[in-house]
């Protein structure tokens, strides 16, 4: 019998152990021992037997978790990581040799943008960017060497959004291979793969956990395509800790309800702060006015948690706003309970130039806000308050 995805993310379960728990059990434990020493020759003898031998290879908290993600996702296969960083760094170290090129969207969150930049290179890896919000240009830029396009949509923190399908169909075309990190929209509100896309990534620690506590990484598709990125991880060692996937595996049990709540939060705000005179423009996914609403109504189920807006005071504004915020926590996460504010131009964002800001969409009054579980009323008069001293 085939189960919804809010199904599947709630009883999907590692077996149960003769101690006949109902929540699933944390197997914290770095190793796995065998019934004889044939056993164990042919554990180690097969890089990709379904068995246990080490935690840096596989635990079964781990695969709970990646096979919750993959069947939300839609995909065959998963690998979990230590951090969403660890997911993009092993995508890109597993699928990209020396001499060959990759292809981003510039508007990428920042330490995706150090990788691409200051690290691809090192090993002989180009990467040129494009505009979100010119997609015609990415055909132009196809080398090729050309082996890999990634984007996030919606990005971080500019909100742009791309047609998944577009862009999955041009790198079929090309034989590039199309990742797509899901981190802002999640696999309640976007399923890539379903688009075309090859490979979807998160960065776990955001919406996934979505209570702030612990740090995560995967990577969903094909199995053919995980079988290469697992065997990268499991030697090169960034792997999730059992205990954080214990955390992140009880948290998608709520993941639908707590997206549909932030999102729905997130929708009346965005409409209560258009047309205050203190903002230039607010912009969220799934407000008509944003410039792809078209695009994101087509691929995505809610407009997600995370909304925008400029100050018209500009950096300074930016600043006041902040202090002034009585509630909403100033903090660099996002996709927590708790309603976030950040204002990259003065802080996550402060050491690139203002051409260089600007180009990926961060303007001097530009403020994120990740938008909690609290009541949206309460998230309101705090942000109205602050913007009254901004
Ligand atoms: C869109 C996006 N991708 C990746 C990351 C990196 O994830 P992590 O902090 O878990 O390494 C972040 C973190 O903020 C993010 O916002």
């Amino acid at each position: 019998m085939s189960q919804h995805p809010e199904t599947k993310a709630i009883r999907l379960q590692t077996p149960q152990t003769d101690q006949k728990e109902h929540a699933t059990p944390l197997f914290l434990t770095s190793s796995f021992t065998y019934e004889s020493a044939e056993e164990m020759g042919e554990a180690f003898a097969d890089d990709t037997l379904d068995v246990n031998i080490y935690s840096r290879f596989s635990n079964p908290t781990v695969d709970e978790f990646i096979n919750k993600v993959a069947a939300l996702e839609g995909a065959e296969d998963g690998v979990a990581t230590g951090t969403g960083m660890a997911a993009i760094f092993g995508t890109f170290m597993t699928f990209l040799n020396k001499g060959d090129h990759i292809i981003s969207a510039s508007a990428v969150f920042g330490s995706t943008h150090t990788i691409l930049t200051k690290y691809l290179p090192k090993w002989g890896i180009e990467c040129s960017y494009f505009d979100m919000n010119n997609p015609v240009s990415i055909e132009a830029l196809i080398r090729p060497t050309t082996k890999m396009l990634y984007v996030e949509t919606p990005s971080n923190p500019g909100l742009d959004i791309i047609d998944i399908a577009e862009v999955a169909s041009l790198c079929r075309r090309h034989n590039i291979l199309f990742v797509v990190d899901n981190c802002f929209a999640t696999p309640a509100a976007q399923q890539p793969l379903k688009y075309g896309a090859d490979l979807v990534l998160h960065s776990a620690t955001k919406f996934i956990d979505g209570q702030g506590r612990v740090l995560g990484g995967v990577v969903v598709g094909n199995k053919d395509l995980i079988k290469q990125l697992y065997l990268f991880i499991r030697n090169t060692g960034p792997s999730m800790s059992p205990f954080n996937a214990w955390v992140l595996t009880k948290s998608l049990e709520t993941l639908f309800i707590r997206m549909e709540k932030h999102a729905s939060n997130a929708l009346s705000l965005a409409k209560a702060l258009q047309g205050n005179p203190k903002l230039s423009w607010v912009k969220y996914p799934f407000l008509p006015e944003h410039p792809q609403y078209e695009i994101a109504k087509k691929q995505m189920t809610n407009g997600g948690g995370l909304l925008t807006f400029e100050l018209k005071a500009g950096v300074n504004g930016g600043r006041k706003f902040l202090n002034a915020l009585k509630m909403i926590s100033m903090t660099n996460n996002l996709g927590d309970t708790r309603s976030i504010a950040s204002h990259p131009t003065s802080t996550t964002h402060s050491k690139l130039t203002e051409e260089e800001r600007v180009a990926v969409g961060i303007t001097p009054g530009l403020i994120r806000i990740s938008v909690g579980l609290e009541h949206p009323d309460d998230i309101l008069n705090d942000i109205m308050q602050a913007l009254d001293k901004s």
